[in-house]
């Protein structure tokens, strides 16, 4: 992954997408007096229908996508998630419910690992907002494990009531942010408009339940300027989901922070990136539909919102103890017996998926719930980081 200024140069079938969606993000302005919040420019960037960068027709994740994730680079992410599935489906009966499934990879390696352990769920039900991906999701499937195609059945919302394990691995991430910048005591929105022929950022007061929602978050603004953003679907989208969960666990997993860490008074510019291609950029302006746009995740919210919304949490810990809490050690071993010419390769995932300079302390795992103890392994040992949020 390469942290540049300079993108490769997209296709010109690529660049004309991307005008297309310019075109309907400039009515948008023009229909709301110039200035759109750039929440709704990164919502219509990554979803418009049609045209935004995870419902168009693009390969966005995997090595020949713009980034890759842990169910990409090794199996053995997901043969721990099922590990963790099936301790919590052997003692309460459900079903999975996986949102945002991505290429498909995780669910197939998820239920080859159940197969194995003669533990199916009756259902694997799958909800992404893209219909692209459903679609590669499905080939996946049946590329990979086609028997057990008809356990799954993807979703257009979520259930009326659902019992068991619902997973998310990079959801949160993906979700449209706010852009605000408190200078002077004064709290700016960002907002996108149309200037000089090209979209352009615009900073204007914020508006108030901007200002009322930022202030409360009591940052310590030493180094004004001062730039961050917030997720402000986090409630709506919890309380959607603990609407749905009847009974059962809630696993999220992604990059990010507590509250503390994420609006610490030197993160002064926030933490909203761009892929495109495996680089790394800081212009979400640019190519819109053809970039992925990514903030972390505060999971001081995501615990708070769950909490209004009747969810427990009921762990926090890192990617790194969550997966040896779930027998990394013991799918490497069995990975190296089976294929001992991978010795290197199989390291090599293992040291990325866990170490902390990898991916090991950067993404954390959070646990919520609705009717179900907590006798989580994460939460019951000194793993468990749950004070920190
Ligand atoms: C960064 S990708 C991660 C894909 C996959 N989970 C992985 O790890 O490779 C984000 C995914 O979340 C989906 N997504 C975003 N918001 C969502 C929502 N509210 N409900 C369901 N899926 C959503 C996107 O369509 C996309 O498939």
């Amino acid at each position: 992954m390469k942290f540049t200024s300079k993108l490769p140069l997209p296709s010109a079938d690529a660049l004309k997408h991307s005008q297309q969606l310019i075109a309907k993000i400039r009515t948008a302005i023009d229909d709301n007096n110039g200035s759109i919040s750039f929440r709704n420019y990164m919502e219509m960037a990554l979803y418009e229908q049609g045209l935004g960068y995870y419902v168009a027709g693009a390969r966005k994740i995997g090595r020949a996508g713009d980034f890759i994730t842990a169910p990409e680079i090794s199996p053995l992410f997901s043969q721990c998630l099922a590990n963790k599935c099936l301790s919590i489906l052997s003692k309460s009966k459900g079903d999975i419910l996986e949102l945002g499934a991505g290429s498909g990879i995780m669910a197939v390696d998820l239920m080859l690992e159940l197969e194995q352990a003669s533990s199916l769920p009756t259902h694997y039900y799958i909800l992404d907002l893209s219909p692209e991906l459903k679609q590669r999701q499905r080939e996946t499937i049946k590329k990979h494990a086609p028997h057990l195609l008809s356990y799954f059945t993807w979703l257009d919302k979520l259930p009326e009531s659902f019992e068991g394990v619902i997973l998310g691995n990079e959801v949160l991430d993906a979700m449209p942010v706010e852009l605000f910048t408190i200078h002077k005591e004064r709290v700016y929105q960002h907002q996108v408009i149309w200037h000089n022929k090209q979209l352009t950022e615009q900073l204007n007061p914020a508006p108030k339940y901007l200002n009322n929602i930022v202030s409360n978050l009591n940052i310590d603004c030493t180094h004004s300027p001062y730039t961050s953003e917030i997720n402000l679907n986090l409630d709506g989208w919890l309380k959607a989901i603990s609407k749905s969960l009847s009974k059962g666990l809630i696993i999220l997993i992604d990059y990010g922070y507590t509250a503390r860490e994420y609006y610490h008074p030197d993160r002064k510019k926030g933490t909203l990136i761009c892929h495109y291609q495996h680089h790394v950029n800081e212009a979400p302006l640019l190519y819109p539909g053809l970039q992925d746009i990514t903030a972390n995740v505060n999971f001081t919210a995501v615990a708070e919102s769950a909490d209004k919304a009747g969810l427990q949490v009921l762990a926090y810990t890192t990617q790194a103890a969550f997966l040896a809490a779930n027998h990394l050690e013991k799918f490497f071993i069995r990975a190296l017996e089976e294929s001992p010419d991978d010795q290197y390769k199989l390291a090599q995932h293992v040291r990325t998926l866990s170490l902390p300079s990898e991916m090991g302390e950067r993404f954390k795992v959070i646990t919520l719930g609705k009717g179900h103890s907590n006798d989580l392994d994460e939460a019951s040992s000194q793993v468990d980081q749950r004070h920190r949020l």
